[in-house]
């Protein structure tokens, strides 16, 4: 989960009827009445979706992101209401609005979140000529009930001074015994590190991951990071030399968006690429109860689309869903090889990759 201080915004979510959320509900965009242009690839006519508002729940929270809604707006005149929340307790609530929920959109992070959207019958199926175009086929459901909009990247971060980072080539690298007392991991809990298990069992088998595991948490010796900017912290003050994280967390850092600690801190770091490497995304689909699902779509395709998406995985130094974008932080990092292992299977797999990190001492 994103936690930037400068982008946090998030709205309280009262537990209540659709009033108080409809009081909850930031109007992002609250004129805008020019003709649709670009193509929709959706039946409905565009001008008949002008003047429509959308609603979208959302497990982001990037100023970025409203800027993004604003010219979505200007280009076809859809309206967006956006609520932004963590994303088990969007989930909930969706679940408990049923038929009477304001959502149409919802944006999640994650495949081991989007799958449990899935499972709990969140998403609607939807079909559209611009996201096949757009999102490559291991990035979105099968079923069209959700599509990537960005991909964000599961790599290792070393600490040079402790462990030498040419040794680090592969995720097995990180059993190796010469590791001993130099890892860190996040918890077991977090869906980041579930969906980089649940890859590791669709690549290399069960037994296989199951010996990896035991060799990581041979090698770790600090109590288990809640999440990954501490990691990346503790990496960096030498308490260890090795760690996994998602790398937007060290391109926030390396930005002096979290203060001058942070950033020194992260100046420590080398981020190493693993070829290949797991690569996740961040999602959206069409809610079940939508009112408006062409317009919702039409959103969706404009985020997945070059224009939009490039915004949107700016907004979290993230990357685009086709090649590697310019975001100049990124580009100190290198590039990386993605391992090609379907994002909806990763997210099938979530929960026997939990299982399997607790029974193997992933705390
Ligand atoms: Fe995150």
């Amino acid at each position: 989960m994103p936690t930037s201080r400068f982008f946090r915004r998030r709205l309280l979510l009262p537990v209540g009827g659709s009033a108080a959320l409809a009081a909850a509900l930031l109007a992002v965009c609250s004129s805008g009445t020019l003709p649709a242009i670009g193509q929709s690839q959706t039946k409905a006519p565009a001008i008949a979706q002008a003047g429509t508002t959308i609603g979208v729940y959302s497990g982001r929270h990037y100023n970025t992101d409203k800027e993004l809604y604003r010219q979505f707006t200007a280009r076809t005149g859809i309206r967006v209401n956006v609520l932004e929340a963590k994303d088990d307790a969007l989930l909930e609530r969706l679940k408990s609005e049923g038929r009477n929920s304001p959502a149409d959109v919802l944006v999640l992070v994650d495949a081991a979140r989007l799958d449990a959207a899935t499972d709990q019958g969140l998403f609607r199926p939807t079909r559209s000529a611009a996201l096949q175009r757009d999102v490559p086929a291991n990035l979105r459901d099968s079923q069209g009930r959700w599509y990537g909009l960005t991909r964000r990247v599961r790599a290792i971060v070393v600490n040079p001074k402790v462990v030498n980072p040419a040794t680090i080539r592969t995720y097995a690298d990180l059993a190796k015994p010469a590791l001993k007392g130099k890892l860190c991991l996040r918890e077991r809990k977090s869906p980041y590190n579930q969906s980089l298990v649940a890859s590791r069992m669709i690549l290399n088998g069960d037994a296989a991951t199951r010996t990896w595991i035991r060799g990581m948490v041979a090698n770790v010796s600090q109590p288990f990071f809640t999440s990954d900017t501490p990691l990346a912290r503790a990496v960096a003050r030498g308490e260890c030399g090795v760690g996994v994280v998602n790398t937007y967390y060290i391109a926030r850092m390396l930005s002096g968006e979290g203060g001058a600690q942070d950033k020194r801190l992260a100046e420590q770091l080398k981020v190493v690429y693993l070829n290949p490497s797991h690569v996740n995304i961040t999602g959206a689909g069409v809610t079940r109860h939508a009112k408006n699902p062409q317009a919702a779509m039409r959103l969706i395709e404009f985020l997945a689309s070059p224009t939009g998406g490039r915004g949107y995985a700016e907004a979290n130094n993230e990357y685009p869903l086709k090649g590697f974008g310019d975001n100049p932080i990124l580009k100190r990092f290198g590039t990386f090889r993605a391992d090609g292992v379907s994002v909806e299977q990763i997210g099938s797999k979530s929960r026997a990759a939990t299982q399997m990190m607790e029974s193997n001492g992933w705390k």
